[in-house]
């Protein structure tokens, strides 16, 4: 594992930058995650890496994994920046009760809790990494390059540190093996409604501000390609599903999407730090 500092261009970039547009929107709304979830994965992270004896490798891992992390929101926050200003700024108070609500876990609930959100959305984030990969290629043709690319970067390197979060939640949240696997499963099903209804919400905006004005020709097309793309979507999170509730569930242990470590390594960041 190391940290990777890619460097983007969103000044010319729209919000249709795929030629499907419902796509587009679908992970637009998803950019929002990241940019508030993540700053609130370093905090819990920092934490717990208070309960983690310094100089093991899981210490060490936790270090890269924050440092990813921290890239990936930067650069999301940037996207986002661009996508506010192109006539959808009714999405700020619909992220701003999404933050609110990290905010108000963090300050009221247990670092448990707050460990098993935290593997919860690195679960969840494992189906989009591997729909990108996989499912989503065709979807992707004719993509602006720069979000592709913003994309592929940041779930590629979410498969690489898939194992962090989940071995510091069994690490520090003091629970034995089944006690920790329900607990887990708990962390996973809350992340992926409180997630789930925060990117619906964004979506459903989009889509709708995108709609004004659309002739009923126009309409009926949206709906169809919105609706495709949800069952390839639903497909993947049931199929990942399946993955992620076994009690034997090992992120280590899960099959690398198609061209993700040949994408990693040929990569030419401007900076790269960190070993592992
Ligand atoms: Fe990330
Ligand atoms: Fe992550």
């Amino acid at each position: 594992m190391i940290v990777r500092f890619p460097k983007f261009n969103f000044s010319q970039v729209r919000a249709h930058w795929s030629p499907n547009a419902e796509f587009a929107q679908k992970f637009n709304a998803a950019s929002l995650v990241p940019a508030h979830v993540e700053p609130y994965l370093l905090k819990v992270m920092k934490l717990a890496q208070e309960k983690l004896v310094p100089g093991t490798s899981l210490h060490r891992e936790a270090d890269i994994f924050c440092k990813q992390e921290m890239q990936h929101m930067k650069q999301h926050i940037a996207f986002n920046r661009g996508l506010h200003d192109q006539g959808y700024e009714g999405l700020k108070p619909i992220e701003a009760k999404y933050a609110a609500d990290l905010e108000r876990y963090l300050k009221t609930k247990s670092l448990r809790f707050n460990l098993a959100y935290m593997e919860g959305f690195e679960s969840i984030s494992a189906a989009g990494c591997h729909a990108w990969f996989e499912d989503y290629v065709p979807f992707r043709e004719g993509a602006d390059p720069e979000v592709d690319r913003l994309w592929t970067w940041h779930l590629a390197e979410e498969f690489e540190h898939r194992s962090v979060a989940y071995d510091v939640f069994h690490a520090v949240s003091g629970l034995g093996p089944i006690t920790g696997y329900l607990y887990r499963l708990y962390g996973y099903f809350f992340a992926l409604v409180h997630i789930g209804k925060f990117s619906r919400k964004a979506g459903a905006y989009l889509l709708a501000k995108d709609r004004e004005g659309m002739s009923e020709e126009e309409l009926a097309a949206s709906l169809a390609r919105e609706k495709a793309l949800g069952k390839v979507q639903l497909r993947g999170v049931l199929k990942m599903m399946r993955v992620i509730v076994s009690p034997f569930y090992d992120p280590a242990k899960r099959a690398e999407p198609k061209g993700q470590s040949a994408y990693l390594a040929a990569m030419t960041p401007s900076r790269v730090s960190g070993a592992g």
